[in-house]
């Protein structure tokens, strides 16, 4: 090959990277596209039926017995990914899974926006002394259960036989997301529930949503 022979060649595989590179950028821009960033006001326009589980508080799931968890002061990626991890079957639960069918993956993102509300924020000034059993549990879910990283779910405040439930389904499987059931796995019941009142005694913490309207209210209104 000449000089100019490898040069054109050089510069042609250039011109080929660029567009090869070009298209791919084209192609996740379009799919990031589909979905906007969560949009609250629709997100609390299409919750009024999650309102009648999630903004009751002390509301429980029956048959098992167990506090619905609350939802606002968590992260909107988390919501998501939990509403994704339902709906896909990740995460087994009758009712959430037929909720979460119903969503497109723009209602996900506006619904997750309204339920976050305001995301927690540490104050770094953890409740007690954490069980030597959380020691790992610690450094994503945080010392105060307050999350480092929005992806995590934060568990400060949130009800204790819930938290108690969800690590029983990693356990035994209900929950398929591989990282927390590696985690549980070699966990007794007994450090399981030391851990869950641990977390659920944390502050700042998470809360139920309060119900802008409820069918009282709204009947009221024409009174
Ligand atoms: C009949 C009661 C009920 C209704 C209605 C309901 N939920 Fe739930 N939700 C639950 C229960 C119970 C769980 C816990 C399920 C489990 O054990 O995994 C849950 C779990 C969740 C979670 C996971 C929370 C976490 O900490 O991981 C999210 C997010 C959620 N629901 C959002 C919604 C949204 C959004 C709607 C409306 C589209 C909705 N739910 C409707 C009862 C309900
Ligand atoms: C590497 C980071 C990481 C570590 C370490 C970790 N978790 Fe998690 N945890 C996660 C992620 C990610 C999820 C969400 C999984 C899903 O999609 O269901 C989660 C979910 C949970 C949930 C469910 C919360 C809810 O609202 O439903 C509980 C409870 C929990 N973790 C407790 C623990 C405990 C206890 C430990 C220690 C034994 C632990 N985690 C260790 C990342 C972590």
């Amino acid at each position: 090959m000449t000089g100019s022979v490898v040069q054109s060649w050089v510069r042609s595989s250039a011109w080929l990277a660029a567009i090869v590179c070009g298209s791919l950028a084209t192609a996740t821009a379009s799919a990031q596209d589909q979905v906007k960033p969560g949009d609250a006001r629709h997100g609390k326009a299409i919750s009024y039926t999650c309102l009648g589980c999630h903004g009751i508080d002390g509301y429980k799931n029956a048959y098992p017995n167990y506090s619905v968890p609350k939802l606002e002061g968590q992260n909107p990626e988390y919501l998501a990914a939990a509403l994704h991890g339902y709906k896909s079957g990740d995460r087994s639960h009758i009712t959430m899974h037929a909720q979460a069918s119903t969503l497109s993956d723009q209602d996900i993102a506006d619904i997750a926006a309204f339920f976050a509300g305001k995301p927690l924020v540490s104050a770094h000034k953890p409740v007690g002394t954490a069980p030597a059993a959380a020691a790992l549990c610690v450094s994503c879910h945080g010392q105060d259960g307050v999350t480092i990283a929005p992806m995590y779910p934060s568990l400060a405040g949130q009800h204790t036989d819930y938290l108690v439930r969800a690590l029983m389904e990693y356990k035994k499987g209900g929950r398929k997301n591989p990282i927390m059931s590696g985690f549980v796995a070699s966990l007794k019941d007994e450090e399981l529930s030391q851990i869950s009142e641990y977390f659920a005694r944390q502050r700042p913490a998470l809360s139920t949503e309060s119900r802008p309207y409820t069918r009282l209210t709204v009947d009221r209104s024409h009174e």
